[in-house]
């Protein structure tokens, strides 16, 4: 039997029905609470000490997928509400809980559902704790966000696999053309080799730049913690400009030939890779994919045919850190951690974070609770429980603090 297919439309999206809107009261300001349930792929399996659907305690970590990206940090939101609710205690405000399943992949149906909701939605700002903070000691309100492209590319070379031997040196190899081709997307400074990828890209001030310097983290550190020999980037940047406020390309898979075990002597017919272009305040996501579509059809070889798969997209963020409520939210992140918030650019992307000021015209306010080592998109991903005890401070303590501002 064929499963029933998931409805992909715009018009499939239903406005919420009258039993689904809540009354809200006139003078009560409206928050939403946005954060995701869906998560990327646990593979590889092997590497986890333990199922990544089965949570397990051990010290202060919950490991589990999802546990901080996103599930763990929604849910000490969800936590704080229920301390008003069961303790009788009014909120100052009216909350919304946005919960998705497919941040992950490009938030695209919510996109719609924002557009056909986008009354009911109207809210002051959106509360989001879907980012990181450099250490328990450093609460971190985020004004900044990457953007995101992604690409599949795939190059098809003879009609099936063919013995290297017999048949090597007189046709392209289609996984040592897509080498040859993926190697010329960084110049030698290590900038994305594309025409006009730069174009739009906003210069870091030099206050920012200032600021930067103060990120908690020193660069041996930063190192240490990822396991790599030497850090890699563009050349005239810190590691603190290279990971939030620089765009980038990325391998994010790479298949081709044989995987087995031991060797076998082919010229695969096809190759393959899933590529990622990170992108920063100011650049176009639909503007720099024509030009990276121009740039990998310049750079395939006549010797293989190319396919290109157009992926999800994302907008980067950027939000003023002065606003009244980044300074509440600042408030109660000293109070909830009981130390100094810093304000921080952040390299991940949330997609929908710019469709809430677009369609809601509304500001996120990010407060993120993930730490570095917290393994997200990897193996043995964990929560903090500290985190989530702070958090859930957080979470009670900013109704009062938002409503207020
Ligand atoms: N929570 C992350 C985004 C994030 C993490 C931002 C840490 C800042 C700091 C989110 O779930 C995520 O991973 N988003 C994807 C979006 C993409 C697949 C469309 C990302 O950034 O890769
Ligand atoms: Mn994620």
């Amino acid at each position: 039997m064929r499963a029933p297919s998931t409805p992909d439309t715009p018009s499939s999206v239903v406005p919420l029905t009258k039993e689904h809107r809540l009354s809200r009261l006139p003078h009560r300001p409206h928050f939403l609470i946005y954060g995701h349930y869906d998560v990327q792929p646990p593979e590889p399996f092997e590497l986890w000490k333990s199922p990544p659907f089965e949570p397990r305690i051990e010290g202060r970590s919950l490991f589990a997928r999802g546990s901080c990206d996103n599930k763990g940090q929604n849910f000490a939101h969800l936590k704080a509400v229920e301390s008003y609710l069961k303790t009788g205690t009014e909120l100052p405000c009216d909350l919304t809980f946005v919960i998705e399943g497919e941040e992950e992949v490009g938030s695209k149906h919510l996109e719609n559902f924002l557009t056909a909701n986008r009354d009911d939605l109207k809210c002051a700002a959106v509360v989001i704790s879907d980012t990181g903070m450099p250490d328990l000691d450093h609460p971190a309100l985020t004004y900044s966000l990457r953007g995101i492209i992604a690409f599949e590319v795939k190059l098809h070379g003879p009609s099936r696999d063919l013995h290297s031997g017999l048949y090597g040196g007189t046709v392209d190899n289609p996984a040592m053309a897509l080498c040859r081709m993926l190697a010329q997307l960084h110049d030698k400074k290590g900038r994305v080799a594309v025409p006009g990828f730069y174009d739009d890209v906003a210069p870091l001030s030099a206050y920012e730049r200032k600021q930067m310097k103060r990120f908690p983290i020193t660069e041996s550190n930063y190192r240490k913690l990822l396991g790599v020999p030497k850090l890699f980037g563009e050349a005239g940047y810190t590691f603190v400009e290279q990971r939030s406020a620089r765009p980038t390309v990325e391998i994010n898979g790479l298949t081709s030939g044989y995987q087995g075990a031991g060797s076998k002597t082919i010229i695969p017919a096809w190759a393959s890779a899933k590529l990622t272009f990170r992108l920063v305040p100011n650049q176009s996501p639909a503007k720099v994919r024509q030009a990276i579509t121009k740039r990998l059809r310049a750079l395939c070889p006549p010797t293989v045919r190319m396919e290109l798969e157009a992926g999800h997209g994302g907008e980067p963020y950027l939000v003023s850190p002065t606003g009244d409520f980044a300074q509440a939210a600042l408030r109660t992140l000293r109070q909830a951690f009981d130390r100094e918030p810093i304000i921080m650019r952040e390299g991940g992307s949330i997609p929908i974070v710019s469709q809430f000021k677009k369609i809601l015209k509304a500001d996120s306010i990010l407060l993120g609770l993930g730490l570095p080592d917290d393994n997200a998109h990897s193996p043995n991903e964990k929560f903090n429980l500290d985190c989530f005890e702070k958090g859930m401070r957080m979470g009670a303590l900013l109704w009062p603090e938002l409503a207020k501002a």
